[in-house]
Protein backbone atom coordinates (compact mmCIF):
# COMPACT_ATOMS: atom_id res chain seq x y z
CA UNK A 1 0.00 0.00 0.00
CA UNK A 2 1.26 3.49 -0.74
CA UNK A 3 1.26 5.34 2.28
CA UNK A 4 0.15 8.93 0.04
CA UNK A 5 -2.40 9.06 2.99
CA UNK A 6 -0.53 10.65 6.27
CA UNK A 7 -2.88 8.73 9.08
CA UNK A 8 -2.55 11.42 11.28
CA UNK A 9 -6.01 13.52 10.69
CA UNK A 10 -8.51 16.29 11.61
CA UNK A 11 -10.99 13.49 11.03
CA UNK A 12 -9.28 10.68 13.19
CA UNK A 13 -8.10 12.65 16.00
CA UNK A 14 -10.33 11.58 19.63
CA UNK A 15 -12.48 14.59 19.40
CA UNK A 16 -13.93 14.07 15.96
CA UNK A 17 -13.62 10.08 15.54
CA UNK A 18 -16.18 8.72 13.88
CA UNK A 19 -18.66 5.73 15.06
CA UNK A 20 -16.64 2.37 14.21
CA UNK A 21 -20.17 0.91 13.53
CA UNK A 22 -21.41 1.55 9.69
CA UNK A 23 -22.59 -1.87 9.21
CA UNK A 24 -26.59 -1.91 9.65
CA UNK A 25 -27.98 -4.89 11.93
CA UNK A 26 -29.64 -7.99 10.16
CA UNK A 27 -33.12 -7.39 9.26
CA UNK A 28 -35.73 -8.80 6.85
CA UNK A 29 -35.37 -6.55 4.43
CA UNK A 30 -31.97 -5.47 2.22
CA UNK A 31 -31.97 -2.71 -0.29
CA UNK A 32 -31.13 -3.16 -4.15
CA UNK A 33 -30.47 -0.54 -6.50
CA UNK A 34 -34.05 -1.36 -8.65
CA UNK A 35 -32.76 1.92 -11.71
CA UNK A 36 -30.45 4.46 -12.22
CA UNK A 37 -30.79 7.69 -14.26
CA UNK A 38 -29.30 10.64 -14.95
CA UNK A 39 -29.09 13.95 -16.93
CA UNK A 40 -26.05 16.43 -18.40
CA UNK A 41 -27.80 20.03 -19.70
CA UNK A 42 -26.43 19.87 -23.46
CA UNK A 43 -24.64 23.43 -23.19
CA UNK A 44 -21.08 22.99 -22.77
CA UNK A 45 -18.53 25.15 -21.16
CA UNK A 46 -15.32 24.24 -22.24
CA UNK A 47 -11.70 25.02 -21.09
CA UNK A 48 -11.48 27.49 -24.31
CA UNK A 49 -14.43 28.89 -23.22
CA UNK A 50 -12.92 29.85 -19.76
CA UNK A 51 -9.94 31.34 -21.31
CA UNK A 52 -11.48 34.21 -22.31
CA UNK A 53 -13.29 34.73 -18.81
CA UNK A 54 -10.29 34.59 -16.62
CA UNK A 55 -6.71 34.31 -16.94
CA UNK A 56 -5.91 30.48 -17.42
CA UNK A 57 -5.53 27.88 -20.00
CA UNK A 58 -6.70 24.58 -21.15
CA UNK A 59 -2.98 23.15 -20.81
CA UNK A 60 -2.89 24.18 -17.07
CA UNK A 61 -7.02 22.76 -16.06
CA UNK A 62 -6.29 19.30 -17.99
CA UNK A 63 -3.31 18.90 -16.02
CA UNK A 64 -4.39 20.10 -12.99
CA UNK A 65 -7.81 18.73 -13.02
CA UNK A 66 -8.32 16.54 -15.66
CA UNK A 67 -11.30 18.54 -16.66
CA UNK A 68 -12.07 19.64 -20.23
CA UNK A 69 -15.58 20.72 -19.89
CA UNK A 70 -18.51 20.80 -17.92
CA UNK A 71 -22.63 20.72 -18.60
CA UNK A 72 -24.30 24.38 -18.07
CA UNK A 73 -28.25 24.34 -17.33
CA UNK A 74 -30.09 26.27 -19.78
CA UNK A 75 -31.89 29.65 -18.50
CA UNK A 76 -34.67 28.31 -16.73
CA UNK A 77 -33.61 25.13 -16.32
CA UNK A 78 -33.68 24.62 -12.59
CA UNK A 79 -32.32 22.41 -10.48
CA UNK A 80 -35.80 20.19 -9.88
CA UNK A 81 -35.74 20.54 -13.44
CA UNK A 82 -32.48 18.34 -14.09
CA UNK A 83 -33.26 16.17 -11.33
CA UNK A 84 -36.41 15.90 -13.22
CA UNK A 85 -35.12 14.09 -15.88
CA UNK A 86 -32.94 11.90 -13.87
CA UNK A 87 -36.02 10.61 -11.81
CA UNK A 88 -37.85 9.82 -14.76
CA UNK A 89 -34.97 7.57 -16.28
CA UNK A 90 -34.23 5.98 -12.87
CA UNK A 91 -38.15 5.10 -12.75
CA UNK A 92 -38.32 3.54 -16.04
CA UNK A 93 -35.52 1.35 -15.63
CA UNK A 94 -36.90 0.44 -12.49
CA UNK A 95 -40.30 -0.39 -14.08
CA UNK A 96 -41.87 2.24 -11.88
CA UNK A 97 -44.20 5.09 -11.84
CA UNK A 98 -44.13 8.53 -10.11
CA UNK A 99 -47.29 6.22 -8.30
CA UNK A 100 -44.72 3.54 -7.05
CA UNK A 101 -42.21 6.13 -4.73
CA UNK A 102 -43.03 6.03 -0.89
CA UNK A 103 -40.13 9.00 -0.56
CA UNK A 104 -38.04 11.64 -1.95
CA UNK A 105 -35.04 12.26 -0.69
CA UNK A 106 -33.18 15.42 -2.73
CA UNK A 107 -29.54 15.99 -2.52
CA UNK A 108 -28.13 19.32 -3.58
CA UNK A 109 -26.38 22.28 -2.10
CA UNK A 110 -28.07 24.66 -5.17
CA UNK A 111 -31.92 24.17 -4.61
CA UNK A 112 -34.21 25.99 -6.81
CA UNK A 113 -34.87 27.95 -3.70
CA UNK A 114 -34.36 27.86 0.26
CA UNK A 115 -38.51 27.08 0.80
CA UNK A 116 -40.24 25.35 -0.18
CA UNK A 117 -37.66 22.40 -0.57
CA UNK A 118 -36.56 21.20 -4.14
CA UNK A 119 -38.07 17.38 -3.26
CA UNK A 120 -41.54 19.23 -2.99
CA UNK A 121 -41.15 20.90 -6.23
CA UNK A 122 -39.90 17.70 -7.74
CA UNK A 123 -42.42 15.95 -6.12
CA UNK A 124 -45.12 17.75 -7.62
CA UNK A 125 -43.28 18.09 -11.27
CA UNK A 126 -42.77 13.86 -10.88
CA UNK A 127 -46.61 13.45 -10.27
CA UNK A 128 -46.09 11.73 -7.24
CA UNK A 129 -48.26 10.72 -4.11
CA UNK A 130 -48.02 13.81 -1.27
CA UNK A 131 -44.99 11.25 0.57
CA UNK A 132 -42.51 12.07 2.34
CA UNK A 133 -39.70 14.54 0.31
CA UNK A 134 -36.69 16.87 1.87
CA UNK A 135 -33.89 18.25 0.82
CA UNK A 136 -30.73 16.93 2.07
CA UNK A 137 -27.26 19.39 2.43
CA UNK A 138 -23.95 17.07 2.97
CA UNK A 139 -22.53 19.07 -0.50
CA UNK A 140 -20.91 16.29 -2.11
CA UNK A 141 -21.22 13.59 -0.24
CA UNK A 142 -25.17 14.13 -0.41
CA UNK A 143 -25.88 11.33 -2.14
CA UNK A 144 -23.92 9.04 -0.29
CA UNK A 145 -25.78 10.17 3.40
CA UNK A 146 -29.02 10.35 1.11
CA UNK A 147 -28.54 6.40 0.19
CA UNK A 148 -27.32 5.60 3.25
CA UNK A 149 -30.87 7.19 5.01
CA UNK A 150 -32.95 5.19 2.33
CA UNK A 151 -31.68 2.44 2.81
CA UNK A 152 -32.53 2.94 6.42
CA UNK A 153 -36.42 2.93 4.93
CA UNK A 154 -36.14 0.16 3.16
CA UNK A 155 -34.39 -2.32 5.63
CA UNK A 156 -37.40 -1.38 8.32
CA UNK A 157 -39.55 -2.33 6.17
CA UNK A 158 -41.36 1.24 6.52
CA UNK A 159 -40.90 1.96 2.54
CA UNK A 160 -41.16 0.15 -0.47
CA UNK A 161 -39.23 2.42 -3.34
CA UNK A 162 -37.48 5.55 -2.97
CA UNK A 163 -36.57 7.86 -4.76
CA UNK A 164 -32.83 9.32 -4.12
CA UNK A 165 -31.46 12.36 -6.47
CA UNK A 166 -28.31 14.26 -6.18
CA UNK A 167 -28.79 17.02 -8.54
CA UNK A 168 -27.17 20.84 -8.91
CA UNK A 169 -27.16 23.53 -10.89
CA UNK A 170 -24.07 25.32 -9.77
CA UNK A 171 -23.61 27.68 -12.13
CA UNK A 172 -25.08 30.71 -10.50
CA UNK A 173 -23.29 30.12 -7.39
CA UNK A 174 -19.52 30.51 -9.74
CA UNK A 175 -17.69 33.36 -9.82
CA UNK A 176 -16.59 33.47 -13.08
CA UNK A 177 -13.54 35.72 -12.19
CA UNK A 178 -11.99 33.46 -9.63
CA UNK A 179 -10.18 30.88 -12.05
CA UNK A 180 -9.76 28.69 -8.66
CA UNK A 181 -13.13 27.84 -8.40
CA UNK A 182 -14.48 28.58 -11.41
CA UNK A 183 -12.63 25.66 -13.71
CA UNK A 184 -14.09 22.98 -11.54
CA UNK A 185 -17.28 22.72 -11.79
CA UNK A 186 -20.46 21.94 -13.74
CA UNK A 187 -24.36 20.76 -13.51
CA UNK A 188 -25.79 17.88 -13.42
CA UNK A 189 -28.18 15.34 -11.82
CA UNK A 190 -28.30 11.92 -11.14
CA UNK A 191 -30.77 9.14 -9.89
CA UNK A 192 -31.58 5.53 -8.29
CA UNK A 193 -34.41 4.41 -7.19
CA UNK A 194 -33.71 1.72 -3.65
CA UNK A 195 -36.05 -1.08 -3.23
CA UNK A 196 -36.57 -4.42 -1.21
CA UNK A 197 -33.97 -6.87 -2.67
CA UNK A 198 -35.93 -9.66 -4.84
CA UNK A 199 -35.55 -12.77 -2.48
CA UNK A 200 -37.65 -10.61 0.46
CA UNK A 201 -38.70 -11.02 2.97
CA UNK A 202 -35.61 -12.92 4.01
CA UNK A 203 -35.22 -14.91 7.10
CA UNK A 204 -32.82 -17.17 8.78
CA UNK A 205 -33.81 -20.22 6.63
CA UNK A 206 -34.12 -18.52 3.60
CA UNK A 207 -30.44 -16.93 3.16
CA UNK A 208 -30.02 -14.71 -0.13
CA UNK A 209 -28.48 -16.03 -2.30
CA UNK A 210 -25.30 -14.77 -3.92
CA UNK A 211 -26.51 -12.58 -6.73
CA UNK A 212 -29.19 -10.41 -4.20
CA UNK A 213 -27.91 -6.87 -3.90
CA UNK A 214 -27.71 -5.26 -0.91
CA UNK A 215 -25.71 -2.05 0.81
CA UNK A 216 -23.44 -3.69 2.67
CA UNK A 217 -22.12 -0.67 5.03
CA UNK A 218 -21.95 2.98 5.32
CA UNK A 219 -19.08 5.14 7.37
CA UNK A 220 -20.13 8.50 6.91
CA UNK A 221 -18.59 11.43 8.50
CA UNK A 222 -18.73 15.63 9.04
CA UNK A 223 -15.77 17.41 10.40
CA UNK A 224 -17.41 20.86 11.37
CA UNK A 225 -13.97 22.38 12.03
CA UNK A 226 -12.83 22.39 8.44
CA UNK A 227 -15.90 24.17 7.50
CA UNK A 228 -14.07 27.39 6.59
CA UNK A 229 -12.15 25.58 3.69
CA UNK A 230 -15.22 25.42 1.49
CA UNK A 231 -18.14 28.51 1.96
CA UNK A 232 -20.98 30.00 0.54
CA UNK A 233 -21.86 32.68 3.33
CA UNK A 234 -24.37 34.83 1.68
CA UNK A 235 -28.18 34.19 1.39
CA UNK A 236 -28.75 32.53 5.56
CA UNK A 237 -29.59 33.92 8.51
CA UNK A 238 -25.67 34.89 9.31
CA UNK A 239 -25.33 36.54 6.42
CA UNK A 240 -28.90 37.77 4.39
CA UNK A 241 -28.18 38.72 1.11
CA UNK A 242 -27.63 42.20 0.48
CA UNK A 243 -26.16 44.86 -1.79
CA UNK A 244 -22.99 44.85 0.45
CA UNK A 245 -22.81 40.73 0.32
CA UNK A 246 -23.35 41.10 -3.28
CA UNK A 247 -20.43 43.51 -3.63
CA UNK A 248 -18.12 41.20 -2.07
CA UNK A 249 -19.15 38.40 -3.95
CA UNK A 250 -19.93 36.77 -0.78
CA UNK A 251 -22.91 34.82 -2.96
CA UNK A 252 -20.20 32.74 -5.21
CA UNK A 253 -18.58 29.21 -3.56
CA UNK A 254 -15.19 29.86 -2.26
CA UNK A 255 -12.91 27.68 -1.12
CA UNK A 256 -8.90 27.03 -0.18
CA UNK A 257 -8.21 24.50 -2.86
CA UNK A 258 -5.06 22.68 -1.87
CA UNK A 259 -5.92 22.34 1.76
CA UNK A 260 -9.23 20.70 0.63
CA UNK A 261 -7.39 18.34 -1.80
CA UNK A 262 -5.63 17.06 0.99
CA UNK A 263 -8.09 16.49 3.15
CA UNK A 264 -9.97 14.84 0.10
CA UNK A 265 -7.42 12.22 -0.18
CA UNK A 266 -7.00 11.70 3.03
CA UNK A 267 -10.25 11.05 4.34
CA UNK A 268 -11.65 9.20 1.29
CA UNK A 269 -9.24 6.81 1.42
CA UNK A 270 -9.57 6.56 5.54
CA UNK A 271 -13.45 6.00 4.71
CA UNK A 272 -13.25 3.70 2.17
CA UNK A 273 -10.56 1.50 4.25
CA UNK A 274 -13.25 1.44 6.87
CA UNK A 275 -15.70 0.25 5.12
CA UNK A 276 -13.49 -2.76 3.57
CA UNK A 277 -12.43 -3.60 7.13
CA UNK A 278 -15.80 -3.86 8.58
CA UNK A 279 -17.12 -6.48 6.19
CA UNK A 280 -13.65 -8.21 6.13
CA UNK A 281 -12.69 -7.35 2.37
CA UNK A 282 -9.77 -5.89 0.32
CA UNK A 283 -9.82 -3.79 -2.53
CA UNK A 284 -9.15 -6.87 -4.66
CA UNK A 285 -13.02 -7.83 -3.68
CA UNK A 286 -14.21 -4.49 -4.97
CA UNK A 287 -14.93 -4.71 -8.75
CA UNK A 288 -16.22 -0.83 -8.90
CA UNK A 289 -14.76 2.32 -6.94
CA UNK A 290 -17.01 5.28 -8.06
CA UNK A 291 -15.43 8.34 -6.40
CA UNK A 292 -16.16 11.83 -5.83
CA UNK A 293 -15.49 13.28 -9.11
CA UNK A 294 -13.76 16.56 -8.04
CA UNK A 295 -10.01 16.47 -9.49
CA UNK A 296 -9.07 13.74 -11.25
CA UNK A 297 -5.54 14.24 -9.56
CA UNK A 298 -7.93 13.17 -6.20
CA UNK A 299 -9.04 10.10 -8.10
CA UNK A 300 -5.95 8.95 -8.91
CA UNK A 301 -4.14 9.24 -5.29
CA UNK A 302 -7.07 7.54 -3.34
CA UNK A 303 -6.84 4.70 -6.29
CA UNK A 304 -2.80 4.77 -5.79
CA UNK A 305 -3.01 4.41 -2.25
CA UNK A 306 -4.86 1.39 -2.45
CA UNK A 307 -3.53 -0.21 -5.92
CA UNK A 308 -6.48 -0.24 -7.50
CA UNK A 309 -6.12 -0.59 -11.28
CA UNK A 310 -7.06 2.30 -13.11
CA UNK A 311 -9.84 0.51 -15.32
CA UNK A 312 -11.67 -0.82 -11.78
CA UNK A 313 -12.46 3.10 -11.05
CA UNK A 314 -15.04 4.82 -12.61
CA UNK A 315 -14.41 8.49 -14.20
CA UNK A 316 -16.31 11.17 -15.93
CA UNK A 317 -14.30 14.46 -14.45
CA UNK A 318 -13.22 15.39 -17.85
CA UNK A 319 -16.83 16.00 -19.29
CA UNK A 320 -18.57 16.98 -16.37
CA UNK A 321 -16.19 18.46 -13.88
CA UNK A 322 -17.49 18.97 -10.24
CA UNK A 323 -21.00 18.51 -10.12
CA UNK A 324 -21.10 18.00 -6.14
CA UNK A 325 -23.98 15.56 -4.94
CA UNK A 326 -24.62 14.80 -8.13
CA UNK A 327 -21.25 13.44 -9.16
CA UNK A 328 -21.96 10.26 -7.84
CA UNK A 329 -25.12 8.92 -9.06
CA UNK A 330 -24.05 10.78 -12.73
CA UNK A 331 -21.24 7.99 -12.41
CA UNK A 332 -23.54 5.42 -11.74
CA UNK A 333 -25.95 5.69 -14.26
CA UNK A 334 -23.22 5.41 -16.62
CA UNK A 335 -21.41 2.66 -15.48
CA UNK A 336 -24.89 0.79 -15.41
CA UNK A 337 -25.93 2.07 -19.01
CA UNK A 338 -23.05 1.09 -20.08
CA UNK A 339 -22.67 -2.22 -19.30
CA UNK A 340 -19.72 -1.70 -16.71
CA UNK A 341 -21.37 -2.42 -13.81
CA UNK A 342 -23.02 -5.76 -13.39
CA UNK A 343 -25.77 -7.15 -11.07
CA UNK A 344 -24.06 -9.36 -8.15
CA UNK A 345 -20.66 -6.45 -8.46
CA UNK A 346 -19.20 -5.14 -5.61
CA UNK A 347 -19.50 -1.41 -6.14
CA UNK A 348 -17.64 1.26 -3.41
CA UNK A 349 -19.02 5.06 -3.73
CA UNK A 350 -16.99 7.62 -2.00
CA UNK A 351 -17.03 10.83 -1.42
CA UNK A 352 -15.98 14.18 0.30
CA UNK A 353 -17.80 18.26 0.47
CA UNK A 354 -18.04 21.22 2.02
CA UNK A 355 -18.69 20.63 5.87
CA UNK A 356 -16.53 18.83 5.94
CA UNK A 357 -18.37 15.52 4.97
CA UNK A 358 -17.45 12.75 4.09
CA UNK A 359 -18.59 9.14 3.14
CA UNK A 360 -18.47 5.52 2.12
CA UNK A 361 -21.09 3.15 1.22
CA UNK A 362 -20.25 -0.25 -0.29
CA UNK A 363 -22.87 -2.27 -2.03
CA UNK A 364 -23.65 -5.12 -3.78
CA UNK A 365 -25.21 -3.97 -7.26
O1 LIG B 1 -16.07 19.06 -3.96
C1 LIG B 1 -14.98 19.69 -3.35
C2 LIG B 1 -14.60 20.89 -4.17
N1 LIG B 1 -13.26 21.34 -4.13
C3 LIG B 1 -12.19 20.64 -4.55
O2 LIG B 1 -12.23 19.49 -4.80
C4 LIG B 1 -10.93 21.43 -4.69
C5 LIG B 1 -9.71 20.58 -4.55
N2 LIG B 1 -8.56 21.32 -5.00
C6 LIG B 1 -8.18 21.35 -6.30
O3 LIG B 1 -8.81 20.74 -7.16
C7 LIG B 1 -6.93 22.10 -6.64
O4 LIG B 1 -6.32 22.57 -5.46
C8 LIG B 1 -7.15 23.30 -7.61
C9 LIG B 1 -7.50 22.78 -8.99
C10 LIG B 1 -8.26 24.20 -7.09
C11 LIG B 1 -5.87 24.12 -7.74
O5 LIG B 1 -4.82 23.28 -8.19
P1 LIG B 1 -3.43 23.25 -7.45
O6 LIG B 1 -2.57 22.34 -8.19
O7 LIG B 1 -3.69 22.95 -6.00
O8 LIG B 1 -2.92 24.70 -7.66
P2 LIG B 1 -2.45 25.76 -6.56
O9 LIG B 1 -3.63 26.32 -5.84
O10 LIG B 1 -1.35 25.17 -5.75
O11 LIG B 1 -1.86 26.89 -7.49
C12 LIG B 1 -0.68 26.69 -8.26
C13 LIG B 1 -0.51 27.88 -9.18
C14 LIG B 1 -0.69 29.22 -8.47
O12 LIG B 1 0.21 30.13 -9.05
P3 LIG B 1 1.60 30.48 -8.30
O13 LIG B 1 1.19 31.03 -6.97
O14 LIG B 1 2.33 29.19 -8.21
O15 LIG B 1 2.21 31.48 -9.23
C15 LIG B 1 -2.09 29.61 -8.84
O16 LIG B 1 -2.29 30.99 -8.81
O17 LIG B 1 -1.51 27.83 -10.20
C16 LIG B 1 -2.20 29.08 -10.24
N3 LIG B 1 -3.58 28.82 -10.65
C17 LIG B 1 -3.96 28.79 -11.94
N4 LIG B 1 -3.28 28.95 -13.08
C18 LIG B 1 -3.96 28.85 -14.24
C19 LIG B 1 -4.66 28.57 -9.86
N5 LIG B 1 -5.75 28.39 -10.63
C20 LIG B 1 -5.33 28.53 -11.92
C21 LIG B 1 -6.00 28.42 -13.16
N6 LIG B 1 -5.27 28.59 -14.28
N7 LIG B 1 -7.31 28.16 -13.26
Amino acid sequence: MNPVVPSETSQGSEKTKPHALGKPAATPFESRILGTGSYLPPKLLTNTDLEKLVETNDAWIVERTGIRQRHIAADGEYTSDVGLVAAKLALEASGLTANDVDMIIFCTVSGDQPTPSTACVLQKKLGARNVMSFDLNAACTGFVYGLTIADQFIRSGIYEHILVVGAEVLHPFVNYKDRETCILFGDGAGAVILGRSNALPRTESTPPSKTDSKIYSAHLRADGSLGELFTLRAGGSAMPLSAEALERGDHYLSMKGREIFKHAVRTMSDVCQQALDANGMSMDDIDWLIPHQANLRIIDAVGKHFGIPAEKVIVNVHDTGNTSAATVPIALDQGVRDGRIRRGQNVLLTAFGSGLTSGSLLLKY
